[in-house]
């Protein structure tokens, strides 16, 4: 991971914003990431929060019945990208710095949360989690879709050891992480969850295993 401003909630991360990023991107709309990612999305109502937002990918798949959209990104050139895409929306779409543990916005102030393939790169997922509850209204969505632990001891043996590697060169990503356990930990109630396994090359079954669903503060 590369500078880091805790205090403006920014970082760079040269190498993960601008080569591996975009060829992971292209990699995955190649082998079905639009269908996944309207079926994240489908459904989402009123105002939304999205942590760790990328490039914007996913303002290609909200539903018009979004009214507003607030866009935290705090690596640079990411956040730069997806300020250019936020006019495309059918709705206003507000791109800030901020890291998951310390979001820019109110208490109770948004009905959904979305994660998508970001729980995997904050530092305390527990932390993170846990601010989102914050600026959640009571009984509002975390909408999530997370590469977790892999379902064999061989793989997350794999994984454990693969990973302080991974998570230098890939923007903080950690492949041996149990994102159900720690969402149900904060507290959210899990109402819906698909489990699948997305492996299009041999190197992406290391973090094949996905999770994707819904949970209420
Ligand atoms: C694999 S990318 C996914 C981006 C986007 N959510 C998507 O679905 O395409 C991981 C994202 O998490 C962001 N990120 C890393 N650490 C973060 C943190 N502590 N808080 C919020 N976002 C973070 C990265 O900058 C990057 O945009």
């Amino acid at each position: 991971m590369g500078r880091r401003d805790r205090q403006a909630g920014t970082f760079s991360s040269p190498l993960f914003s601008r080569f591996l990023y975009p060829r992971f991107k292209e990699a995955s709309i190649k082998h079905g990431e639009p269908e996944r990612r309207r079926r994240l999305l489908d459904g989402v109502t009123g105002k939304v929060i999205e942590i760790g937002a990328g490039d914007g990918m996913n303002i290609d798949y909200y539903p018009p019945s979004v009214n507003e959209l607030l866009a935290v990104e705090p690596e640079d050139t990411l956040r730069a990208k997806a300020a250019e895409k936020a006019p495309t929306a059918p709705f206003p779409v507000r791109v800030e710095p901020g890291f998951a543990d310390r979001l820019p916005a109110e208490d109770d102030s948004f009905d959904v949360a979305v994660c998508s393939l970001v729980l995997c790169s904050v530092d305390d997922q527990g932390a993170a989690l846990a601010e989102i509850q914050r600026v959640l209204r009571p009984s509002g969505e975390l909408r999530f879709y997370e590469h977790v632990r892999g379902h064999t001891r061989a793989l997350i043996g794999a994984q454990h050891l693969i990973t302080p590697v991974w998570s230098r060169l890939g923007g903080g990503c950690h492949i041996n992480r149990d994102t159900e356990t720690a969402i149900e930990q904060t507290g959210f109630t899990i109402g819906r969850i698909d489990r699948f396994v997305l492996a299009p090359s041999l190197l992406d079954r290391l973090g094949g295993d996905h999770i994707m669903g819904v949970a209420r503060a």
